[in-house]
């Protein structure tokens, strides 16, 4: 009788009958479990050309596959994930964009910061079964310098739009382009940045585009920290006080029917600035719809919004919450 130890099983040709067929079994199992993951999860593609990725995107079209669109800059995080899996349940496939858009930064340090981890991000699209991934390059998206302006009349012109001077006209740019090369049927845009929301909406209709702009919730931390990209830059004191940012709104919130807006806007500005780490940039009380300042509020029955910005040192946390819901 032949002992075969592990070594000779493999450098050994004589295998007997029983060794064949255990061979053959194992061989089933694996390519069986091998196809079973690619039915479940088709190999995501990557593009770096607008072409290729239009293409794609056409071919599918022309099979009758509805094309769910979520643009971001990377470094993704669970509000990322969120914006995906919804795209995920309601369209045939997913095409998520990674492109920190140069043009929609106004302080060259924030761009040079902005974190970037491209192969964890594509990792992460793949596990939740993204179909295509988007990653240009700054001279695919810009092969000419943009001259584009768009006039989004007040949207454009308070808060982020005032202390970010170009920032928005830079974003709706990069966004129609985009939208030109994915073609979508949706497009899912995160309530965290609620004026960017609102100036996407006012882009889509002044180009009279035929996509649907899907707003989808906040994601926070536990303590309540809206997620965003910039957050892996707080030091360990400005992440413990940066909680204080969601407290505030809350307060903003639940004082709002019982007090003017001046107490209210006094009373978050204290609470934040208490904390040697923080400092409130603007927090405004605003109608959704135009963004403009809540003067009386018995004038209108619509969604009025808290929108605030604080700086961390020099990290910029925005967030926001709608007050009569
Ligand atoms: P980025 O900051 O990467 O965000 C991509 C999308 O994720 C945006 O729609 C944003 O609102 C959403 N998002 C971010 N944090 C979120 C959170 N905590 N909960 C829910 N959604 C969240 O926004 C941009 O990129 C860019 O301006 C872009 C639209 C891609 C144009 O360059």
């Amino acid at each position: 009788m032949q002992n075969y130890t592990f070594f000779s099983y493999y450098s050994n040709n004589r295998y007997s009958f029983a060794d064949l067929f255990f061979q053959k079994i194992v061989k089933a199992i694996v390519f069986s479990t091998k196809d079973k993951k690619l039915q479940e999860k088709p190999a995501m593609r990557t593009f770096q050309h607008k072409a290729e990725l239009t293409e794609w995107v056409m071919h599918r079209k022309s099979l009758n596959k509805t094309i769910g669109f979520v643009p971001t800059m990377g470094a993704l995080h669970n509000g990322h994930m969120s914006l995906i899996r919804q795209a995920k349940q309601e369209n045939d496939l997913v095409v998520c964009s990674i492109f920190v858009n140069p043009i929609q930064f106004n302080k060259p340090e924030d761009l040079k910061k902005y974190p970037r981890t491209l192969e964890t991000d594509l990792e992460v699209l793949a596990e939740l079964g993204c179909d295509a991934v988007f990653n240009p390059s700054e001279s695919e998206m810009y092969p000419e310098p943009e001259k584009k302006v768009y006039d989004f009349g007040m949207l454009d012109k308070v808060m982020e739009g005032r202390y970010r001077q170009g920032h928005f006209n830079g974003v709706a740019i990069v966004v129609k382009k985009l939208f030109d090369i994915v073609q979508p049927d949706r497009a899912y845009f995160g309530e965290k940045d609620f004026q960017q929301l609102q100036i996407i909406k006012a882009m889509v209709n002044m180009e009279s585009l035929e996509v649907t702009i899907v707003s989808c919730p906040t994601v926070r931390e536990p303590d309540g920290l809206a997620m965003s990209s910039r957050n892996v830059r707080l030091n360990g004191e400005q992440r413990l006080d940066a909680s204080l940012v969601y407290a505030a709104l809350k307060m903003a919130k639940e004082l709002y029917p019982t007090h003017e807006v001046h107490q209210v806007k006094q009373r978050v500005t204290e609470k934040i600035n208490a904390s040697p780490h923080l400092e409130v940039e603007y927090f405004e009380i605003v109608w959704a719809d135009t963004l403009l300042p809540v003067i009386d509020k018995e004038a209108r029955n619509e969604m009025v919004v808290g929108c605030i910005a604080v700086y961390a040192g020099e990290i910029r946390l925005i967030d926001n919450m709608a007050f009569n819901l």
